[in-house]
């Protein structure tokens, strides 16, 4: 079974695909990271993410990168947006993302466009999606966590720019897939969110089996 998450930042696609993961037993990737990573070695090597050239030429990162506690910073996560626009850096992330989908017993991914372009014949496709206001809420409360302190309202304008950026970008941008069963987390805790979502991914794979 192949499950593909997809969803702007902090509609809670992270938690929902973890749980899932752990209720279907199947591996998970987080595909974000992989843009975070470009991102991270963009910007260690002080280079220039619009340039398409310098972030493909970061396309080759260790491994070990993806387990940094600071790709996980708004600054990569901005930085990650304007590198995942380049044609050629989706390209270069493609094959790797469609392995770990079509790996024999399935897997559970999210992202922006498995849905629509790493795994079209997913057995699920959720979109999760919230109001802007309470996904900068959600991150707010993150980063007070984490001891960061930084204004409500430039949480919200940094979601609305990287809402707005990979929702317009030429390549993959952020669309739910027509054969996609939406997921409005805005009220929702993350308990009642994670058993609607196993009850759509129950509904999708019922009306998919019937199709066969
Ligand atoms: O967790 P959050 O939603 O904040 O971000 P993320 O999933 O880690 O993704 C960071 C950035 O990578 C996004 O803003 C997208 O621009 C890009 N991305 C993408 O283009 N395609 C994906 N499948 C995943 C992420
Ligand atoms: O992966 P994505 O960026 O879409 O979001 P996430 O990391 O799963 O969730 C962002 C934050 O919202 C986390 O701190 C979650 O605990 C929280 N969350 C929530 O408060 N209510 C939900 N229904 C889902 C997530």
């Amino acid at each position: 079974m192949i499950i593909a998450v997809d969803g702007p930042a902090a509609s809670g696609k992270g938690t929902i695909a973890r749980a899932l993961a752990r209720h279907y037993h199947l591996p998970h990737l987080d595909t974000g990271l992989l843009y975070r990573a470009v991102a991270a070695t963009v910007l260690r090597e002080e280079l220039d993410p619009e340039r398409e050239a310098d972030a493909v030429a970061s396309c080759g990162f260790d491994d070990l990168l993806l387990a940094d506690e600071y790709l996980r910073t708004d600054e990569v996560g901005k930085v990650a947006s304007i590198v995942s626009a380049h044609p050629l850096v989706r390209a270069a992330l493609l094959q790797r993302q469609k392995r770990f989908a079509l790996q024999p017993g399935g897997a559970i991914l999210d992202g922006r466009d498995i849905g629509t372009v790493i795994a079209p014949d997913a057995d699920a496709k959720l979109f999760i999606k919230a109001t802007p206001t309470i996904r900068a809420q959600r991150r707010h409360a993150e980063l007070k966590k984490a001891g960061l302190s930084v204004s409500i309202d430039k949480v919200l304008a940094d979601i609305r720019a990287r809402d707005e950026r990979d929702s317009k970008r030429a390549a993959a941008p952020l669309v739910a897939a027509p054969d996609a069963a939406v997921l409005d987390t805005s009220f929702l805790s993350i308990d009642s969110a994670v058993q609607k979502a196993i009850q759509l991914v129950e509904r999708l794979r019922a009306a998919k089996a019937g199709r066969l």
